[in-house]
């Protein structure tokens, strides 16, 4: 009897094992679709860029006055740290994998997601405003809080199909031991009768965009299992016609000197 219910239990557990890596598998695999549909806004950008640095160059070798040049110079760095960025975050964005969790900077987690979505925004007319507050540590696994921002971000652009406001925020929760991130938009709107669902895997009101983004009903209730197993919670607020805001809470970590410059060196 002790055998069939040692037998069982070890089913279970390799079970659990199975659907705990297919889970990080969609999360990976949700994550390269995002990375595809970026990457079209994110070329145009990388072409600006280029198109900065030798405008700038060929400024600085124009001109022989050592003010014009180092006008020139300073442009071409500015350039070539933009796109420094953009690359570094895509890689590490792309790259991370695992559980692992460790005390980051949340306003730096957000800024790298943001350096990756900024031309998306500004192509679909959609003006990005931020407040950022600087000092706020979570215990975060940081490629699935990006992915979680993402797809919050994605959202709430698709819900503004003719432009708006994105306001993202991070503070720290007056009231508890949280880390607060809000993504607000003045998109659309959730109908009340759609509200209780949209967690639920699946349930969508969209088809593909022109680009392939959207359309599974994965992105929220991916975002609601990472934010679940960071112990953390989710809020949505929405009123139809005007917008929605949804807010995730982290708890807070005290930020070890040796992560905060280990998080510098990821960005
Ligand atoms: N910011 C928002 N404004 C309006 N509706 C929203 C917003 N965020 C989510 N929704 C609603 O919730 C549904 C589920 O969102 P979810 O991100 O899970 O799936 P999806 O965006 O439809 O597809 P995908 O898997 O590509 O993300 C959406 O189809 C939409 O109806
Ligand atoms: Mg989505």
């Amino acid at each position: 009897m002790s055998g069939a219910n040692t037998g069982v239990s070890t089913e279970v557990a390799e079970l659990e094992a199975q659907v705990a890596q297919l889970r990080q598998q969609l999360l990976q695999a949700q994550k390269m679709v995002s990375i595809g549909a970026l990457s079209s806004s994110m070329t145009h950008e990388f072409n600006n860029i280029l198109m900065t640095v030798i405008n700038y160059a060929k400024m600085g070798l124009r001109h022989k006055l050592p003010a014009e040049r180092e006008k020139a110079f300073e442009k071409i760095l500015a350039a070539g740290q933009r796109a420094s960025r953009m690359t570094t975050g895509m890689l590490a964005f792309a790259r991370a994998k695992g559980d692992h969790r460790e005390p980051l900077n949340v306003a730096r987690l957000v800024e790298d997601v943001l350096v990756l979505v900024e031309k998306d925004l500004q192509m679909h007319r959609v003006r990005l405003e931020t407040h950022l507050a600087p000092e706020v540590y979570a215990e975060i696994n940081a490629g699935q809080v990006q992915q979680v921002i993402l797809n919050l971000i994605v959202n709430a652009r698709q819900a503004m199909s003719g432009g708006g406001n994105l306001t993202v925020s991070v503070r720290r929760s007056p009231e508890e031991n949280f880390a607060e991130i809000t993504v607000r938009d003045t998109g659309s709107g959730i109908p009340a009768d759609k509200l209780p669902h949209i967690f639920d895997p699946f349930f969508t009101t969209k088809k593909p965009d022109e680009r392939g983004q959207g359309g599974t009903g994965l992105g929220l209730s991916l975002c609601k299992q990472v934010i679940d197993s960071h112990r953390g919670r989710v809020r949505v607020e929405s009123v139809p016609g005007q917008g929605t805001a949804f807010t995730i809470k982290l708890p807070l970590a005290v930020a070890p000197i040796v992560h905060q410059n280990a998080a510098v060196k990821a960005s």
